[in-house]
């Protein structure tokens, strides 16, 4: 497990599938994100199954925070698309349980997702698409750092009518490790 401040990343189980089925059927979850069909119990086992097949560091990374109750199954996040050669990958993020919104999760997680790609993946970009209605997305990524860098124009369509995209980015560069942040007593993050 990779362990944060108030959440830990554990790989996905066969279990998390109905709590995966109820969010991703949810249409204010997948309003920013791809999905825009109603999905099914069995779709989602067949992807499950195949999450074996795929690299282990493209595997998707269950999102769990310490509540009232204990460990509890918030989301999931998780790279995609890496290009060893270049050390680039693309970091997606999906927090399903909506009464944990706005409450830094989604933050958190982001940063312990680029600590696991620069220290552990060594990565040296790491980029993101973000629809530019999804405000609370775009705001908790500016928050850990990630520099705007370009406008994918009319690259969604929804609702009727075609929205841009956000193309975001952090470089290895320009990001502070908690580590580095610990040590010298600055601020660990942007
Ligand atoms: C996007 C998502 C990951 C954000 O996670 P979260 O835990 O809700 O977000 P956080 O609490 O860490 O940060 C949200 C920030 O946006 C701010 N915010 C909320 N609504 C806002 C608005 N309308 N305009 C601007 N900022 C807003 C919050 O105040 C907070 O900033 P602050 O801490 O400086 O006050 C989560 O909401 C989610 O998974 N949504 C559904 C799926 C999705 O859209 N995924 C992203 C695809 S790119």
């Amino acid at each position: 497990m990779i362990y944060g401040e108030r959440i830990r990343l554990r790989g996905v189980e066969r279990d998390d599938i109905p709590r995966f089925v109820a969010w991703f059927n949810d249409p204010e979850v997948t309003e920013g994100l791809t999905m825009y069909l109603p999905m099914t119990t069995w779709e989602e086992e067949q992807w499950f199954e195949n999450l074996s097949k795929r690299p282990a560091e493209e595997r998707p990374l269950a999102i769990e925070a310490r509540l009232e109750n204990g460990w509890q199954h918030i989301g999931s996040c998780g790279f995609h698309n890496i290009e060893w050669t270049n050390r680039a990958a693309e970091v997606g993020i999906a927090i399903g349980d909506k009464s944990v919104w706005n409450q830094g999760y989604g933050t958190e997680t982001m940063r312990l997702l680029l600590e696991h790609g620069f220290e552990t993946l060594n990565l040296n970009r790491i980029f993101l698409r973000v629809h530019e209605s999804n405000l609370n997305a775009v705001r908790s990524y500016e928050k850990v750092g990630f520099v705007h860098e370009g406008r994918m124009r009319q690259a969604v369509y929804k609702h009727g009518k075609y929205e841009d995209m956000f193309l975001m980015s952090v470089l290895r560069s320009e990001w502070n490790s908690p580590r580095v942040g610990k040590n010298n007593g600055t601020s660990p993050h942007p």
